[in-house]
């Protein structure tokens, strides 16, 4: 079983229409770390989503071994805006709860340029190694791990292995229209629509996140 950790309702939809059925919504808020680097905050989410998604199991089963099998599968997005130097990047969450979607618009329609990319990382972990997850993310968590000062044994202290996939879309800000999506979708339009007018397919052709999944799906097929 493949969970999709979110809080996020139209993230699963998207992807529940990308991968089927095989994918389950496991509403864990994971710890958001402070970082400019999508895949650093999503590779850090991935792993605390796996140790809970594995401590929940073991717990239910009566003590009994966890399934190690199971898959978590972190998504972390962001809206960065060209001539904002790529605000709010990885700060567009906070961004929209603090100004809200319609004054980012304001703050864009200032600018000449309004051009801009959704960019999103999933990370992909399910307890077993395999190559390639970039080193700087590895180094992170081994350091995270050392900081906090506490005795653990070798298997412990080793990072869980994490891979991940990147999805980009470019487009520009508009005044917000279309009643579908959520986050930013309205005030993003890319050939002549905003996501917020597109269906969950259609989106899901062009977006970042169906982008990331697509690439994650090819390979999660031959895994
Ligand atoms: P997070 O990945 O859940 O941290 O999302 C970061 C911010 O980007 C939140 O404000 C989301 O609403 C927004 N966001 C993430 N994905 C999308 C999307 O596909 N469309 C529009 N907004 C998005």
């Amino acid at each position: 079983m493949l969970h999709y950790v979110t809080t996020n309702e139209g993230k699963v939809a998207e992807a529940a229409s990308y991968l089927g059925e095989s994918v389950g919504q496991v509403d864990f808020d994971y710890t958001e770390i402070q970082s400019d680097d999508l895949g650093r905050i999503a590779a850090h989410g991935a792993r605390e989503a796996y140790r809970h998604t594995v401590a929940s199991q073991t717990r239910r089963a009566d003590g009994s071994a966890a399934d190690v099998g199971d898959a978590v599968l972190v998504d972390d997005a962001g809206l960065f805006v060209d001539a904002l130097g790529g605000f709010p990047g990885p700060y567009s969450s906070y961004a929209e709860d603090t100004l809200g979607v319609e004054r980012v618009w304001r703050i864009a329609e200032k600018e000449e340029n309004r051009k801009a990319a959704f960019r999103c990382v999933l990370a992909y972990c399910d307890g077993e190694p395999f190559a390639a997850s970039p080193d700087p993310v590895d180094r992170d968590d081994r350091v995270a791990a050392a900081a906090t000062g506490a005795e653990r044994d070798a298997e412990e202290t080793e990072p869980l292995p994490v891979k991940l996939f990147e999805g980009v879309v470019r487009g520009r800000l508009v005044a917000p229209r279309g009643e579908g999506g959520f986050g930013y979708d309205p005030i993003f339009e890319h050939d002549g629509k905003t996501m917020a007018e597109m269906s969950t397919e259609e989106k899901n052709a062009i977006s970042h996140r169906g982008r990331a999944l697509a690439k994650f799906g090819e390979w999660f097929a031959e895994r």
